[in-house]
């Protein structure tokens, strides 16, 4: 696997004023559309802000705004198909009433999760990660979350095994990310795969007073991501002497895209992504 973490950086010391981009560090996943400026602008459930989150729509909605990657929240249908949706209930942004985990995928395919967010997005269904990835392949790289509630003990057989399973299938094993807030699910993934791109969302409870690097070494993971909020000064050095890829959610304000491309980050998830690639792009002609 890779071992960018371990690198110490050797422009220490002049964080803040210089980027995770100048510090030459490498991507901890492919991207088919690199613009090679070492950033990358991840369409947050997709161009959720202009469409329903975690849709096709909205997927495809960033890929043609330019976003480089599309993060999306992985959970299992009751007969166990990797499906796409953020919440562990299926009342906010569907149609249906109850826990996903309670409906099969031919009964989650009935339902409409597009009319809650415009009438011009009825009908709009609950995409499979399988779908998401036949759309993704050759196109844009994609960070497959997985929600918290789904991950068991059953690492041979369970959502890490399947969702790997598809990526696999499509060949897409350098140009997906997984990530997790249960610690569980990349344990589970690196018994798996010790190759397959991953990163820690940062979890207080689970985190036991370890810092960025120790983290990222205990986990073996490719790249570390936590909120806006939580991406302090003193995270981003720390980041920046180990050369460690940072990702930040969940960015929609210009003031705050700067701000965290400032202070290093690799790369911003946002439900604007088409925004954040102006930003970013000015940013770096700025710098030039
Ligand atoms: O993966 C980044 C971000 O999506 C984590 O929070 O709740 O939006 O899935 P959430
Ligand atoms: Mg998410």
């Amino acid at each position: 696997m890779k071992s960018c973490f371990f690198v110490i950086a050797l422009c220490m010391g002049s964080i803040g004023s210089m980027n995770a981009q100048s510090l030459n560090m490498e991507l901890p996943v492919k991207l088919y559309s690199d613009n090679e400026d070492g950033f990358i602008v991840i369409g947050h459930r997709g161009a959720s802000a202009y469409h329903p989150e975690n849709t096709m729509i909205a997927f495809k909605a960033a890929y043609e705004m330019g976003a480089e990657m599309i993060e999306l929240d992985l959970t299992l249908s009751k007969d166990g198909v990797p499906l796409v949706i953020h919440d562990e209930t299926l009342d906010r942004t569907t149609n249906g009433t109850g826990n996903v985990s309670d409906y099969t995928l031919s009964e989650i395919k009935e339902l409409d999760a597009g009319s809650w967010f415009s009438s011009e997005h009825e009908g709009e269904p609950v995409p499979t990660l399988e779908e998401v990835l036949k759309f993704a392949k050759g196109k844009i790289a994609v960070n497959i979350e997985i929600k918290p509630e789904a991950v068991t003990e059953n690492w041979k057989n369970g959502i890490e095994a399947k969702a790997l399973e598809q990526v696999k299938k499509y060949e897409m094993e350098e140009y997906v990310i997984f990530s997790s807030f249960n610690y569980r699910a990349i344990e589970n993934l690196r018994k798996l795969d010790v190759d397959i791109p991953a990163a820690l969302l940062y979890e207080k409870g689970q985190s036991e007073g370890r810092g960025i690097t120790e983290l990222v070494t205990d986990y073996q993971v490719n790249a570390f991501n936590c909120s806006r909020r939580q991406f302090s000064k003193k995270w981003a050095e720390e980041a920046s002497e180990n050369d460690i890829p940072v990702f930040v959610y969940t960015v929609n304000r210009e003031s705050r895209m700067k701000k965290m491309f400032e202070r290093g980050v690799t790369g911003i998830f946002s439900d604007k992504p088409d925004l954040l690639k102006t930003v970013v792009d000015n940013m770096w002609k700025s710098k030039r």
